[in-house]
Parts: C-alpha cells; sequence; structure tokens
C-alpha cells in the first residue's frame, strides 16, 4: 500500500465564475487513490511589501498559506494567462512564501495546468510559471501539459467540467504528480 500523498491546490484568479477555480475544483473528481487534494483560495493574501517581511511577522493570511504549503506532499496550481504570463494575483501569492524561512517550495513537487478562453490554454503563463519555479527550486512535473483553450466551451454555467477528455488530462496530470512524489521521496516501484 503506497503511503498517502497530500496535494495543496490553488487558482491564479479570483473571479467567482474562473474556469481556473473550476479546473481546480474538477480535479477533486479524478485523484488517484490514496491522494487528498486541499484546495486554497489565495483571495486573502495581500500585495507583498518588503517593509512588512522586515517587520518579522508575516500578514496572518500569508502565515497560513505558507503552513499549507510545508505540509503539503505536492501542488497543485491553475493558473490564468494574463498578457501571455502568470496573472499577478499568482505571482504576488507565490512570492511570499519564496521569501519564508524554511523556504516551503524548496524540493516541492509541483504540477500546473490552465484554462484560457484563447486558443493556446495558458501555456505562455505555464512555461513564465516553470521559470520562476526555477528559482524556488520546486520541482514541475514535465509532462503531461495541460491546456484547456476555448475554457467556455468546456464548463457548463455552474463551472462544472463537461469535457471527459479535459477529465482525463486532469486524471493523468494527477497520476503524474503523484508519481513523481513518490519518486521524489525514494519509495521504491513508483512512477
Ligand atoms: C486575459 N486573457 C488572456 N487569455 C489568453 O489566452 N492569453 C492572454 O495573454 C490573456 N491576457 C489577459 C489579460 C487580462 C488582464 C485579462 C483580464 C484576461 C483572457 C483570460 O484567459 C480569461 O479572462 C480567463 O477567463 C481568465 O481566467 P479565469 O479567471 O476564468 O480563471
Amino acid at each position: 500500500m503506497p503511503k498517502p500523498v497530500h496535494i495543496l491546490g490553488f487558482a491564479g484568479s479570483l473571479r467567482k465564475q474562473s474556469y481556473n477555480r473550476s479546473l481546480l475544483a474538477a480535479a477533486e473528481a479524478y485523484l488517484p487513490e490514496g491522494v487528498t487534494l486541499e484546495q486554497y483560495d489565495i483571495s486573502h493574501i495581500p500585495l507583498f511589501n518588503q517593509d512588512v517581511l522586515d517587520s518579522g511577522e508575516f500578514p496572518e493570511p500569508v502565515q497560513r498559506f505558507i503552513d499549507r504549503i510545508a505540509a503539503a506532499d505536492a501542488l497543485l496550481i491553475a493558473t490564468p494567462e494574463y498578457n501571455y504570463s502568470v496573472p499577478g494575483v499568482l505571482k504576488n501569492a507565490i512570492d511570499w512564501p519564496s521569501r519564508a524561512p524554511g523556504r516551503p517550495f524548496n524540493g516541492k513537487p509541483v504540477a500546473v495546468m490552465g484554462a484560457s478562453d484563447g486558443p493556446w490554454g495558458t501555456i505562455r503563463a505555464q512555461l513564465h510559471l516553470r521559470q520562476v519555479f526555477v528559482f524556488l527550486n520546486a520541482f514541475p512535473v514535465q509532462q503531461p501539459q495541460l491546456m484547456v483553450p476555448k475554457a467556455g466551451e468546456k464548463f457548463d454555467a455552474e463551472g462544472r467540467l463537461t469535457d471527459e477528455a479535459v477529465g482525463e488530462q486532469i486524471r493523468a496530470l494527477l497520476a503524474a504528480l503523484a508519481a513523481w512524489t513518490r519518486r521524489l521521496r525514494g519509495e521504491t516501484g513508483a512512477g
């Protein structure tokens, strides 16, 4: 029986009807056995300010986020694409923990996915996010990549995923993340 894998998931959009929040919510239905997903809402995270950091204490919502990242075995990020890059709210949320003692992103397995109204499904934003992982020393799943183009056609009015092919892509990404996590933990026979 393999050891459990606990994933912390967050989306880089604050919009109630966000496709990316919906994509993350959809992941609940495709979790491999022994894998749990905790959805984290980054909307309470304030704007990064080095002066606040220098005062010696992180704001409470930031500290909570840092603690959840540290406690997770792996991360799942659903990112929109803004102007060919990572939305400011997501980058801001990442910047705080990147300066935390204990470096919670260091060595953390992470998977990325994204949904966009456009034809490219966030690929440019995902590549920029992967660049950020270099400095964080987070360990991304390289394949599969999960882009959801024309997202308006893949979710219903309540934000439920209606496209089974996307569901199967989520299943494959979660399986790869779990296998990658177990491999990094040195568990034998894992992916
Ligand atoms: C966008 N959008 C967008 N889409 C895309 O495919 N490539 C892009 O570069 C951009 N740029 C962009 C900039 C800004 C400021 C906004 C507000 C939007 C459209 C974007 O994909 C769309 O709004 C998605 O619905 C955003 O994701 P959520 O909020 O649905 O998760």
